[in-house]
């Protein structure tokens, strides 16, 4: 498919994912005050506790709203109860369905920043999803030398001043969701693959450790913004025919 996206679009009642197609899913984190008592019943007693650690009462509750409408944004494809879903952990962190024997096994990936959630879902793909705030004062070159291979901090350099934000982050959450496709985490070395950042220009790898094939075998799509002033990414292997983007009803 073109790799232009259509808008966040209201949830059908009934959702079904077929192989060729992958489903984006954006959620406010901030719902009715009478609807949080329902996310944390819930959670699974690990998540809740998880939930306890985090120091200040918006992180805690940004997690619990975030797996809450994880949990039944799943069961909805599978037919099953939210709290009665299992995750499992790899060893960077990265949570799958217990499998339940269905195939191909439902797949997803969670990012959420600023109050703000996006659940991917696929069926026997990898898939990798990443939404920011877009912060100014984040978006400097020293922070893109870091982080970007040597051609991104020089495209990004490149830029009129005014674009520099918008372009650092299309450029992060591009590599963001990528190596969340890929289940490592920051274990995966962020300068041996690149991606196209300024605004305008389609979403793609420009390589992968200089290998076409790695570049062929994926999917990238630049998101609508859910919100004003964020950016989103999705990074998914082969293609699809088709991408929905649904938005979280609270009410
Ligand atoms: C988890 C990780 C992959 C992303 O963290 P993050 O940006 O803070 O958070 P996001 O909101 O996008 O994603 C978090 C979600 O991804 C999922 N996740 C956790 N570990 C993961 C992994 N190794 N791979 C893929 N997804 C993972 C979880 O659902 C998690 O949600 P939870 O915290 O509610 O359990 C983090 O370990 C990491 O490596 N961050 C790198 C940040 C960075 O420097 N990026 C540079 C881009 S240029």
């Amino acid at each position: 498919m073109s790799q232009e996206t259509e808008n966040w679009s209201d949830a059908p009642a009934n959702v079904e994912l077929r192989e060729d197609e992958a489903h984006v899913w954006c959620a406010s984190l901030e719902p009715p005050a009478a609807r949080l008592a329902t996310c944390l019943s819930l959670l699974a007693p690990a998540e809740r506790e998880r939930a306890a650690r985090f120091h200040f009462e918006k992180d805690r509750r940004h997690f619990t709203v975030a797996r809450a409408v994880l949990r039944d944004v799943l069961a909805r494809y599978l037919k099953r109860e939210p709290a009665a879903l299992g995750f499992t952990y790899n060893k960077y962190g990265k949570p799958e369905l217990e499998r339940a024997g269905e195939s191909p096994v439902l797949r997803f990936n969670m990012s959420h920043a600023h109050g703000v959630a996006l659940c991917a879902l696929t069926r026997g793909r990898e898939v990798g999803v990443d939404v920011e705030f877009l912060r100014e004062e984040f978006a400097s070159l020293d922070v893109a030398h870091s982080f970007f291979s040597r051609g991104e901090a020089e495209m990004l350099q490149a830029l009129a001043v005014e674009q520099r934000t918008r372009g650092f982050f299309n450029c992060w959450t591009r590599k963001e969701a990528y190596i969340k496709a890929l289940d490592e985490g920051l274990s995966h070395p962020l300068e041996r693959f690149a991606v196209t950042l300024a605004p305008g220009e389609r979403a793609r790898f420009l390589s992968i450790d200089g290998d076409p094939q790695e570049v062929a075998r994926w999917s990238m799509f630049a998101l609508p913004a859910p919100e004003e002033n964020y950016a989103a990414a999705l990074v998914l292997e082969g293609t699809v025919q088709s991408l929905k983007l649904w938005r979280y009803a609270w009410s």
